[in-house]
């Protein structure tokens, strides 16, 4: 694929373009945002740019933005403080560093990004990043000619020609990879900002999904990750009509190579009974599970516009449970939503007692300008968010190390990531999403390992090969022949 402008040999930039420069990326956020990141890493490739650890000596910067809370937004003006710095020391050596601002703060502010920050070059939108190495080339080009650059904001949602155009090679080497099937959001909950920097929902065609998976099994893929906003409101197209995520599933196991699917972030209102039953008869589907509540009051739940309540959400578990006994669960929660009282809190309290997550994400509630939330009038006080947010955190913790806990003894497949901190050692993944140190192993990335697991670590566990676990009859009979 070559843009306009790099295709056109009268442009100066083109022979410049093919030397060697640096661009680095800094990513915030969800895992959207990481797959998207590598995909602008990919798209920059053409045009001679390799990946840089650090932005000090860059030719490009790119920060990939959040907008979910307002920390994260913060974090990028704090951040983006520190990148002028190293732009003005590269410039008094003659260099010129471009900065670009993508992803959701990038939608949600965008020419108030380059009024505040004058030195960023390009503000652009999580569905108009494709264009990146268009405007890269317009932005050079534009210095080249008129020594000074224009700002260049582009941020339409055009997430169908987005996934048209780009390229879908696995990355090197890896055995796990991220699948983007769905974007956006349709559901509004009253706090949340991505159905405004998103977009509304967009599935993916099958045929595309499909293929990108065989690419990716073709690579050394082992597990795939299927990636979207609503990833469970996915209605993709297929020749004959739409297909539902169940479906999906069923095809993507099917394709030798693929040993694990995985979704995310699922929402309780779209998972169905198709969904649930696909856990009990696909045992490439792994049995985990990120199913957010939110809270467990239905009186908030309303508020939030979620459209389930706490016993909705506890019968999808249960159903699920059924299906696949042993299927570990993941839930975000915030706390301090407006208006919520004590009673509320304690309804959330009680509803992760009830459920026993595995893993979780929970935090504060944070005003989002221009979401439904924001103007509500009876903000939760800050110490009461704290002191919510720490009690939801100790139960939490102590469900997660249980959970862990639960493990040791059992036997298991997981799938080698990457080589450990020490010699010999290699972690993989469980089936329920735990990182796996092994010791002593002669084990490589993507290989499959039967596991006995006799430890945890601080978020994780520790294993020995089956093989060389010395199998408990004969140690018994061992143990007999001595006595
Ligand atoms: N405040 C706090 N948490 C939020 N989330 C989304 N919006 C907000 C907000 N305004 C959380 C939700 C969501 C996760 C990705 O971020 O729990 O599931
Ligand atoms: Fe945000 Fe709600 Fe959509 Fe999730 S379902 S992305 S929380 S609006």
């Amino acid at each position: 694929m070559s843009s306009p402008a790099l295709a056109n040999p009268s442009i100066s930039q083109t022979n410049k373009a093919m030397d060697k420069k640096k661009i680095h990326i800094k990513t915030y956020g969800c895992q959207m945002n990481f797959y998207d990141s590598s995909r602008m890493a990919e798209l920059m490739k053409p045009l001679g740019y390799e990946l840089s650890e650090k932005p000090d000596d860059a030719d490009m910067v790119v920060l990939n933005t959040c907008h979910i809370r307002e920390k994260a937004s913060e974090k990028m003006y704090s951040d983006l403080g520190r990148i002028k710095r190293a732009k003005q020391k590269l410039g008094k050596n003659g260099k010129r560093m471009l900065v670009a601002v993508a992803g959701c703060v990038a939608q949600a502010e965008g020419e108030e990004i380059t009024r505040r920050a004058p030195y960023v070059d390009i503000v652009v939108g999580p569905q108009t990043f494709q264009r990146l190495p268009d405007l890269v080339a317009k932005s050079l080009r534009d210095h080249a000619i008129k020594g000074g650059g224009e700002k260049i904001h582009e941020l339409d949602f055009a997430v169908e020609e987005k996934f048209d155009k780009l390229a879908i090679q696995p990355p090197e080497g890896a055995t796990q990879a991220f699948l983007t099937i769905q974007e956006g959001c349709d559901k509004f909950c009253t706090f949340c900002v991505v159905p405004y920097t998103r977009g509304g929902e967009y599935s993916r065609p099958v045929n595309d999904v499909l293929a990108e998976a065989r690419t990716m099994a073709a690579g050394g893929v082992v597990e795939v990750t299927l990636l979207g906003q609503n990833v469970n409101a996915y209605h993709g197209m297929a020749g004959g009509g739409e297909w539902n995520l169940a479906k999906l599933c069923h095809a993507l196991a099917e394709i030798p190579g693929i040993t694990r699917i995985r979704y995310t972030t699922s929402h309780p209102r779209d998972m169905d009974d198709a969904l649930i039953q696909a856990h009990a008869d696909l045992p490439q589907l792994m049995p985990y599970l990120h199913l957010p509540v939110q809270s467990g009051s239905d009186r908030i739940l309303a508020a939030m516009n979620r459209k389930h309540t706490a016993k909705h959400y506890l019968n999808i578990i249960e159903k699920l449970r059924k299906a696949r006994p042993d299927i570990a669960l993941s839930t975000d929660i915030i706390v301090g939503f407006p208006g919520e009282t004590d009673e509320d809190f304690e309804a959330t309290m009680q509803l992760v007692r009830k459920v026993g997550y595995a893993q979780s994400y929970s935090f504060k509630y944070s005003i989002r300008p221009g979401t439904p939330a924001a103007s509500v009038e009876e903000q939760v006080p800050e110490e009461v968010k704290d002191a919510r947010l720490q009690a939801l955190q100790a139960l939490l913790n102590q469900q997660l190390i249980d959970f862990n806990q639960s493990m040791v003894g059992q036997r298991m497949e997981i799938l080698i990531e990457k080589p450990g901190k020490h010699a010999g050692q290699m972690v993989g993944r469980s089936p329920y999403l735990q990182s796996v140190h092994v010791d002593d192993c002669d084990l490589k990335p993507g290989q499959l390992a039967e596991v006995i697991v006799t430890g945890t670590t601080h978020f994780g566990l520790r294993a020995v090969l089956a093989e060389t676990m010395p199998n408990p009859l004969s140690q018994e009979d061992t143990h007999l022949g001595h006595a």
